[in-house]
C-alpha cells in the first residue's frame, strides 16, 4: 500500500492504477463503516484509493476542527490488511493554499436539515469533494448511507458538473444495540453512550409505524418526537420525514421518503435516518 501526500506524488501514483479506480473519501479515524466502503471497492474495482483529510472548510466556526479525532497510524493499519492500492493523505496548505477562492456549491438540496443548522457544512464539502474527484479521477466513489443528504448532494454535483463517476451509496454500519457507526461516538460518555440508542428507536419506531400502514407524515415525525423525548440525555435539532429525492418535508408518504435526524446527546451532536419505501 503506498501512501502520499503532495498532488504531485499523488498525480505519479496515479498513473500507475490499473483499470477501475474506486475512491473512498474519509477524515480518518476510520471505523467499521470506512471499512465496509472499502471492503466494497475492492469487491467492484481494480484499484481502490482512500483519502485521509480532515477537511477545514467543512467545520463552521462553532464546530471544533482541533478536537476532531485522529490518528494516521492506526488509520493505515486497519486499512493496509484490506488491500488498499493508495492513500492520499493531504495537508490543508496542499488543498487549500494561500489565496485559494473557488468553491462548489449545490443549491436547494444544501438548504433543508444538515444544512439549516451547519449553514456553510455542504459549500466546504461540495468543493473538497470535487477536488478529490479532479486529482483521483476515479470511476466509482463511495459514500455511507448514513450521511443521507451529503450523499444526495454530492448525487447532484455529480450530475450537474457531469463528472463521468459513479456515486455508490453503501448501507449505514451500525454497532450491536442500533447505534450508526461514526468518528463522533468517541465523544459519548457514561450515560450519553447507552442513550445515544434513542436515534435507532426513534427510527425504528416510525418505520415500523409505516409499514403498518402510516402514511401521515406528521404522526410518523410524532413517533420519532415522542421517542426522542423519553430520552432526557437528548435533545434534537431536527426530526424530518421527507421526500427522498428533493428533500422537502412531506405531508403523505406516498413514494420513497427518508426519516432523519439530528440530535444532540449530551454534546456531542449525532444523525441518522432511514429509508423509508
Ligand atoms: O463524510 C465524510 O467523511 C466527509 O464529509 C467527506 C465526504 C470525506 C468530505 O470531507
Amino acid at each position: 500500500m503506498k501512501t502520499v501526500s503532495t498532488l504531485f506524488d499523488l498525480g505519479a501514483a496515479r498513473l500507475s492504477l490499473n483499470g477501475m479506480v474506486g475512491l473512498v473519501p474519509t477524515m480518518g479515524f476510520l471505523h467499521e463503516g470506512h471499512l465496509s466502503l472499502i471492503r466494497r471497492a475492492k469487491l467492484e474495482c481494480d484499484s481502490v484509493v482512500v483519502s485521509i483529510f480532515i477537511n477545514p472548510t467543512q467545520f463552521g466556526a462553532n464546530e471544533d476542527l482541533s478536537k476532531y479525532p485522529r490518528d494516521l497510524a492506526r488509520d493505515l493499519s486497519l486499512i493496509e490488511p484490506l488491500g488498499v492500492d493508495l492513500v492520499w493523505n493531504p495537508t490543508a496548505e496542499e488543498m487549500y493554499p494561500a489565496g485559494y477562492q473557488t468553491w462548489v456549491e449545490v443549491d436547494a438540496l444544501t438548504r433543508p436539515l444538515e444544512g439549516s443548522i451547519r449553514t456553510s457544512h455542504f459549500k466546504g464539502v461540495t468543493t473538497v469533494v470535487a477536488k478529490l474527484f479532479n486529482a483521483v479521477q476515479p470511476h466509482k466513489a463511495y459514500f455511507g448511507q448514513k450521511d443521507a443528504q451529503q450523499a444526495a448532494v454530492i448525487r447532484q454535483m455529480t450530475r450537474d458538473l457531469n463528472f463521468p463517476i459513479e456515486i455508490i451509496v453503501c448501507p449505514t454500519t451500525r454497532e450491536a444495540d442500533g447505534l450508526a457507526m461514526s468518528s463522533r461516538n468517541k465523544y459519548l460518555e457514561g450515560a450519553d453512550r447507552p442513550a445515544a440508542t434513542v436515534l435507532f428507536r426513534a427510527l425504528s419506531g416510525a418505520k415500523s409505524a409505516y409499514e403498518s400502514g402510516e402514511r401521515n407524515a406528521e404522526k410518523l415525525r410524532i413517533i420519532m418526537k415522542d421517542t426522542l423525548a423519553s430520552e432526557p440525555h437528548a435533545q434534537p435539532q431536527y426530526i424530518s420525514c421527507a421526500d427522498y429525492d428533493t428533500l422537502e418535508e412531506l405531508e403523505v408518504v406516498s413514494g420513497k421518503a427518508l426519516l432523519s435526524m439530528a440530535v444532540l446527546v449530551g454534546k456531542t451532536r449525532l444523525i441518522d435516518n432511514f429509508v423509508l419505501g
